[in-house]
C-alpha cells in the first residue's frame, strides 16, 4: 500500500498520522524539525470544547454560535458545526491519552477565554500546547514502532509532483545530506501558518516559512482569505520574535489599561462593556491601536495582573509568571506588563472543503496552513482544536475514499535554493506597510507597487512574491471591514462581502475572486 505523505509534524500532522495508522494505513511524517519543536508546543492558554464541566449549561451549539460570531460569519457553517460537535469527544480522547489538564475535584476544569461568555477552555497551566503535544507524540510513537508511521525529520518540502493538475506526491530534500527524494502518494499539507512572511513580528515559529503554501499556490492550488491576519493583543518583543502573554491571563482576571491624565484607564471595560477584556482579539487589538492614538493618553498599553490571587498564579499561570520574569525581569504580581499587538495566527491559507480536500485532486490540508473554521477572526482556544480535528478529518476522508496508486512523475529542474534573508525582510516590510491593523486603498496600493519592485533570483523567491501579492490583492478586493480586516476607507461590514477571497496563480498571474463560503 502506498503510504500517505504528511508534510508537517505538529499537531495537525500527528493527528492525521495517528488516524491513518490506527486504521493500518501507512504514512510518512515529513518535517523540517522534530515534533517537539513544532509551533503547536508554543500554544499556551488552552483548547475549547463545550464539556460543560463547570455547570454553566454549555453546549456544542453555543460553541458553534460563538465561533461563527467570533469569525464574523465568514466561516463555512457546515465545517464549524462538525468541529464544535466533535470537540468534546476530542477532549476526552486527549484525557484518555493522559494529558494532565487542570481539574476540578471530579473532572476537567475550564477557564474563560476571549469571545466566549461561558467557561469552555480546557488547559494545562499556561503550557497547554507543550503538555498536550507530549501525549500526542507519545501516541504516535507506538505506530512508529509498528512501521505504520515513518518519520522524515530534517526534510524540506520542495514541490508537489503534479500531473494534469492532480497531485501525485511530493519532492523533498534531506537538509543534512542534500539528497532529493521523491515520494509518490496522496498528500496532506500540515505545514503551519505563514510566519516566515513576517520574521520578527509573529508569536509563531519562522520554521513555518510559508514556502509550502507558496509552492502549492504557484503550482495551482487555491488559497483563501489571505488578508485575515490575527493580531494578538498581548505580546512583547524579544530578539527575533514576539512572545505571547496568554489570553488566559485576561481569562483569569487580567485587565488592559493605559495612562490617561495621570491615572490608569481600563479602556476595554468602558468601551466594550459586554465582554470587556475578553472581547474577540480583533476588537481588543483594534481598540488598543486607537486608544494609543488619543491625544490624552500615553502610547503604551499595559496588562494589569496585580489583582490575581496567589492560587491563580500557583495553579493556573505559574509558567506565565516565570516567562515574564525571565524575559522582562518583571514580577506580574507587582508590576504592570507593557504589551503590544503582534501577528499571532493566519486565518487564511489553503482553501479546503469540510472534508479538508484542497482544489487539487489527491491533495489535502489541515491545521493553520488551511483556511477553515475561523472565518475573519479565530477564537482563542480553537486553534489546537482545529488542528487536531482537521488532521483527523483529512485522514478520515482519505480512508473513506478509493485510494488511487499515484505515479512517480519525473519533474526536472528541481530548485533546491532558498529565499535570501534580504528578500525575506523586504517582503516583510512591504507586507507590514499594507497589512497592519488598519488598512486602506492607499496603503495597500503603495505596498503592491513596492512589491512589484522586488525581484526574485530563484523559484522559491518567486513563489513568496506571488504569495505576498495575493495577500495584498485580497485585502484590496475586500472593500469592507470584517474581523481582523479593518479598512479605514470602508469601516462598515457589508453583506456583499460575506464571501471568501479566493486567490489563484495561473502562469504567473495572481487573480482574486469572491466565492461562496463553501470554498
Ligand atoms: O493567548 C493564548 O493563549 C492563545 C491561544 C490561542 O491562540 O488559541
Amino acid at each position: 500500500m502506498q503510504p500517505v505523505n504528511i508534510i508537517g509534524a505538529g499537531l495537525a500532522g500527528l493527528s492525521a498520522a495517528i488516524t491513518l495508522a490506527s486504521h493500518k494505513m501507512p504514512c510518512r511524517l515529513i518535517s523540517l524539525g522534530h515534533s517537539e519543536r513544532a509551533q503547536s508546543v508554543l500554544a499556551e492558554g488552552g483548547i475549547n470544547a463545550a464539556l460543560n464541566t463547570m455547570g454553566e449549561g454549555d453546549t456544542p451549539t453555543n460553541h458553534f454560535i460563538d465561533t461563527m460570531r467570533g469569525g464574523c460569519e465568514l466561516a463555512d457553517p457546515k465545517a464549524v458545526e462538525d468541529l464544535t460537535t466533535h470537540a468534546p469527544e476530542i477532549l476526552r480522547w486527549l484525557e484518555h491519552l493522559g494529558v494532565p489538564f487542570n481539574r476540578t475535584d471530579t473532572d476537567i476544569m475550564l477557564r474563560n477565554f476571549g469571545g466566549q461568555k461561558l467557561k469552555r477552555t480546557a488547559y494545562a497551566r499556561s503550557s497547554t500546547g507543550k503538555i498536550l503535544m507530549t501525549a500526542v507524540i507519545d501516541e504516535a510513537r507506538s505506530y512508529e514502532a509498528k512501521g505504520l508511521i515513518t518519520r522524515y525529520p530534517h526534510h524540506a518540502f520542495l514541490q508537489l509532483m503534479t500531473d494534469k493538475r492532480a497531485c501525485q506526491g511530493v519532492i523533498v530534500q534531506d537538509t543534512y545530506s542534500g539528497e532529493v527524494l521523491r515520494f509518490p502518494g496522496i498528500t496532506i499539507l500540515c505545514s503551519g501558518g505563514l510566519n516566515g512572511m513576517f520574521p520578527g513580528w509573529t508569536t509563531g515559529t519562522t520554521q513555518n516559512t510559508a514556502d509550502v503554501t507558496a509552492a502549492a499556490f504557484a503550482q495551482g492550488v487555491r488559497l483563501a482569505n489571505l488578508e485575515m491576519l490575527q493580531y494578538h493583543p498581548t505580546t512583547f518583543g524579544i530578539s527575533g520574535k514576539r512572545c505571547l502573554v496568554t489570553e488566559a491571563a485576561r481569562g483569569e482576571g487580567g485587565r488592559l489599561c493605559i495612562e490617561r491624565d495621570g491615572t490608569l484607564w481600563y479602556f476595554m471595560e468602558e468601551l466594550h462593556p459586554a465582554l470587556g477584556n475578553l472581547s474577540p482579539r480583533d476588537v481588543v487589538a483594534r481598540t488598543m491601536y486607537f486608544v494609543r492614538r488619543q491625544s490624552d493618553t500615553g502610547d503604551q498599553v499595559y496588562l494589569d495582573l496585580t489583582g490575581l490571587s496567589r492560587e491563580i498564579w500557583e495553579k493556573r499561570l505559574s509558567d506565565l509568571r516565570q516567562e515574564l520574569m525571565h524575559y522582562l525581569g518583571l514580577d506580574p504580581r507587582k508590576k504592570l506588563i507593557p504589551v503590544q499587538e503582534g501577528i499571532h495566527y493566519f486565518m487564511g491559507g489553503i482553501a479546503v472543503d469540510p472534508d479538508h480536500r484542497t482544489s487539487m485532486a489527491n491533495l489535502y490540508a489541515a491545521g493553520e496552513c488551511a483556511c477553515q473554521y475561523h472565518g475573519a477572526n479565530r477564537l482563542g482556544g480553537n486553534s489546537l482544536l482545529g488542528a487536531l480535528y482537521g488532521g483527523r478529518r483529512a485522514a478520515e476522508t482519505i480512508l473513506q475514499s478509493s485510494i488511487p496508486e499515484l505515479q512517480d512523475i519525473q519533474q526536472t529542474n528541481i530548485c533546491t535554493e532558498t529565499v535570501s534573508p534580504l528578500l525575506t525582510e523586504q517582503i516583510r516590510d512591504v507586507l507590514l506597510s499594507g497589512l497592519g491593523i488598519v488598512r486602506s486603498e492607499d496603503s495597500l496600493t503603495k505596498a503592491l507597487y513596492a512589491l512589484q519592485n522586488l525581484t526574485a533570483q530563484n523559484e522559491y523567491e518567486q513563489n513568496r512574491l506571488y504569495l505576498a501579492e495575493a495577500m495584498l490583492r485580497s485585502a484590496l478586493v475586500r472593500k469592507e471591514s470584517r474581523g481582523a480586516h479593518y479598512r479605514e476607507d470602508f469601516p462598515e461590514t457589508s453583506d456583499a462581502f460575506r464571501c471568501i477571497t479566493a486567490a489563484e496563480c495561473t502562469d504567473g498571474k495572481v487573480k482574486i475572486t469572491c466565492r461562496g463560503l463553501e470554498h
